[in-house]
């Protein structure tokens, strides 16, 4: 008979929430820890000696993911994954990735108070950088994991022509350290990732937890538009090549693009004129985009309407337009037997849950390279997040935890 699992204690997950989210830039709204930053530095170290409390043995591997074992009682060589990111965007809020990551520990809490001993190691991992960078590239350290950080991510340029590579040179990393931090699909039973859901259907549904049956597929554009400055208010309109213009036309057909498949959405997250000047036409304007769906044939599509947009944009004003697409991600299931093993857990602790799918992006799409891997959703108020006003009720994060913790000892009950 299996030692019966202890409840969290609340107070505790609540007292680790607020210490980290003291920790964040105070020139930014919100709560704003992002990769290449100080603050971000810290507040990992912060997070590995909570590790280290919760007696992990913790290393950081060459692209900087932190990583705390707690070692199993010998069932062959491949562990289980738990863990998410504690980056930030910037002005974000104190959920999206840190509940992941605090509650992992105090799921190891509850399965040490409760006597139970895994059989296999347990990794719970902080990830390296998470939300996307100033080079549009997100989930760095899962990818290393994976395997899926390539010469050409390391070579992509910020608006600066820097690349990444240069980037993680020089924050003390070093890109020839990457291919070492992957881990091999032979040593992975299982990831597991607990999240806020940053969307509004489990409140909607009035459900507690959700388990999330697939991930949205993402591509990322920069398009650059190369028009003429001229006098604001001397160049008649019909003789202007303005660049932000172009831009603009591009905003809106991305909005219509978006609203073209079933789950699809398209945003464009950033547009910059230069000058910046309010009696200047533009010369120049860029803009980042992402496309998202859960239909990877919808991709083809909305990339062939995205470059025929910049084209008519951009030809209609004498500018020159071009797209630089990223490396795209395609939507990834989670692993449908994990989710049923997640679901009983669940059951099995007298709650509710809900199926669904995540239009946010996570680490769990990288750890999937690797061998099953699964999330379990908490309730976002309002939906929000990216934002500080994201919000999930401690009630909800101790029922994750517990729905974690139930899980990772379901796994290891697993068959290697
Ligand atoms: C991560 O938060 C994403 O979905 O962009
Ligand atoms: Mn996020
Ligand atoms: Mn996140």
């Amino acid at each position: 008979m299996p030692a019966p699992l202890r409840q969290p204690e609340p107070q505790r997950i609540q007292q680790d929430l607020q210490d980290l989210a003291l920790l964040r830039d105070p020139d930014l709204a919100g709560w704003s820890r992002p990769t290449f930053t100080g603050v971000e530095r810290e507040s990992r170290r912060w997070v590995a000696a909570r590790m280290r409390a919760t007696s992990l043995d913790v290393h950081v591997d060459g692209i900087g993911n932190l990583i705390g074992v707690l070692p199993g009682q010998g069932a062959g060589g491949k562990a289980i994954v738990v863990g998410s990111h504690t980056d930030t965007v910037e002005g974000g809020g104190r959920f999206d990735g840190t509940v992941g990551v605090l509650g992992a520990l105090e799921a190891v809490r509850l399965l040490e108070e409760s006597g139970i001993k895994l059989r296999h190691d347990l990794r719970v991992v902080d990830y390296f950088n998470e939300e996307p960078n100033r080079f549009g590239l997100s989930c760095l350290g899962s990818r290393a994991l994976a395997s899926n950080l390539s010469p050409d991510h390391l070579a992509t340029v910020d608006e600066d022509g820097a690349t990444l590579a240069e980037a993680l040179q020089s924050q003390g990393l070093d890109p020839a350290d990457i291919p070492a931090c992957a881990w091999s699909a032979n040593e992975v039973l299982a990831s597991l990732e607990l999240h806020i859901e940053q969307g509004p259907i489990l409140e909607q549904q009035g459900a507690g937890l959700g388990v999330v049956t697939a991930i949205a597929g993402i591509a990322r554009l920069r398009a650059v538009f190369k028009g003429r400055r001229d006098h604001a208010g001397t160049r008649p309109m019909a003789l202007r090549q303005d660049a932000g213009c172009a831009a603009a036309g591009t905003v809106l057909a991305i909005e219509a693009i978006g609203s073209s498949g079933a789950d699809a959405v398209g945003t464009v997250g950033e547009i910059r004129f230069t000058p910046e000047a309010t009696n200047v036409v533009s010369e120049e304007a860029l803009l980042t985009a992402e496309f998202r769906s859960s239909d990877a044939g919808w991709f083809g599509l909305a990339r062939e309407q995205l470059e025929q947009a910049v084209e008519r944009e951009s030809r209609r004003r004498g500018v020159h337009g071009s797209v630089l697409w990223l490396p795209p991600e395609p939507p990834t299931a989670m692993d449908p037997r994990l989710s049923e093993l997640i679901g009983r857990s669940i059951a099995g602790l007298g709650h509710d849950f809900l199926r669904l799918y995540s239009g946010a992006g996570h680490d769990a799409v990288q750890l999937a390279r690797l061998g099953p891997a699964g999330m379990i959703f908490l309730p976002s108020k309002d939906g929000r997040s990216h934002t500080p006003e994201e919000w999930t009720d401690l009630a909800d994060i101790a029922l994750g935890v517990h729905a974690l913790a139930a899980s990772i000892v379901q796994i290891d009950g697993w068959e290697p």
